[in-house]
């Protein structure tokens, strides 16, 4: 065990031996050393800017009281006052009023599209293209049986349809015509049905059923009714099915669709969105044209007027 200088390198060793093998002092680079010197007065320093030392709740705070949390916080509040001035604008403005402001219309659009997947799909189908099987219309056609305008669209969605507990709901039912038309009857009625969108010829004792039937809610040509939620029988887009059976079925025992009200569920800004993204999906019908705020005087006040009446 004893040090020596080794002589073809020079160094120093530390005094072990092993079989005849020695072990070298080597001293560490310079550039090794230096690097691990300024780590430490690097960490020294640090330690005194910067959050570091662990305690038991949280961390020493540093003079330059920086943390990522509160990074992270202030980049969240910034992100979050953008999105509520958006919701802000959104709730002061009149679900008509939106089209005519692109960019507020575009926000609620896609806040909309958010919000209808995780409320709607269950019931409508992720492309909102609904499921005939279930009576989940398909909210992608021009074919509104409530009405499609973006007021008839978010007061469809607050109040919901036949939905218990919601005095506003939308609600109507089509009678059961079992028992009170025979079969012939039901029979010759069908086939009027199915005439209107032409899947089937015409018949004139079913168009006289027709009229006295259901034209009262179905419209004398079958063109619906949204006020009453008669669904158009004249076009190809059918609620529970356009088959002569599905037809039959619905006139004997019609089914009854329900949704529930959002109202309450979701807050007003979301179900504004909401009827956003749905008007926007296919045929979202236009309002009417807004009444002029002030009635015309005079002359003008009645033209207007018997213009309406005509
Ligand atoms: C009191 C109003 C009312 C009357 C009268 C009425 N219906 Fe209906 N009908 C409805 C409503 C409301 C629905 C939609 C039910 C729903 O949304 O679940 C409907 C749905 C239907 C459907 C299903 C349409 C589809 O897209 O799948 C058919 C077919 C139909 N009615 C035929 C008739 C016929 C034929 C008569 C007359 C014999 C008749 N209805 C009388 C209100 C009425
Ligand atoms: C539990 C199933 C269910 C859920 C969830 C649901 N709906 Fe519906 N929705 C229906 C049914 C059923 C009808 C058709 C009712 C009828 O027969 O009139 C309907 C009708 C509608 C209508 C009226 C369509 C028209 O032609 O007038 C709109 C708009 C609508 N839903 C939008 C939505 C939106 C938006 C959501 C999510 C917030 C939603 N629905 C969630 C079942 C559902």
């Amino acid at each position: 065990m004893t040090k020596r200088i080794d002589q073809p390198t020079g160094t120093e060793t530390v005094g072990h031996e092993w079989d005849g093998i020695e072990e070298l002092n080597t001293p560490l680079p310079r550039w090794w050393l230096w690097t691990f010197y300024a780590s430490i007065a690097f960490s020294a320093v640090y330690v005194v800017l910067y959050p570091a030392w662990p305690l038991v709740d949280r961390a020493t705070a540093g003079t330059l009281g920086w943390s990522s949390r509160g990074d992270l916080a202030k980049e969240m509040s910034a992100a979050e006052a953008a999105r509520q001035g958006v919701f802000a604008q959104i709730a002061a403005t009149n679900i008509e009023a939106l089209p005519a402001n692109p960019e507020l219309m575009q926000a609620a659009v896609s806040g909309g599209a958010a919000a209808f997947k995780v409320n709607c799909v269950q019931c409508h189908g992720a492309g909102a293209a609904g499921y005939q099987e279930f009576g989940y219309p398909n909210l992608n056609d021009d074919d509104w049986i409530w009405g499609g305008t973006l007021a008839d669209i978010e007061f469809t969605l607050n109040h919901g349809i036949r939905w218990e507990g919601a005095d506003a709901t939308r609600a109507s039912y089509m009678p059961a015509f079992e028992g009170v038309l025979d079969t012939g009857q039901i029979g010759a009625v069908t086939g009027h049905v199915l005439s209107l969108s032409g899947k089937a010829k015409g018949n004139a004792a079913g168009a006289t059923i027709f009229a006295e039937n259901c034209a009262a809610c179905h419209g004398p040509a079958g063109a619906g009714m949204p006020e009453v939620g008669a669904p158009a029988l004249n076009d190809a887009i059918w609620l529970y099915g356009g088959s002569q059976a599905a037809v039959t079925k619905q006139i004997r025992a019609p089914r009854h669709g329900v949704m529930p009200a959002w109202q309450g569920r979701l807050d007003p800004v979301t179900i504004k969105m909401l009827a956003a993204y749905v008007h926007s999906r296919g045929g979202g019908q236009k309002a009417a044209p807004a009444r002029p705020a002030t009635e015309p005087t005079g002359d003008v006040a009645q033209t207007k007027k018997a213009e309406n009446d005509g």
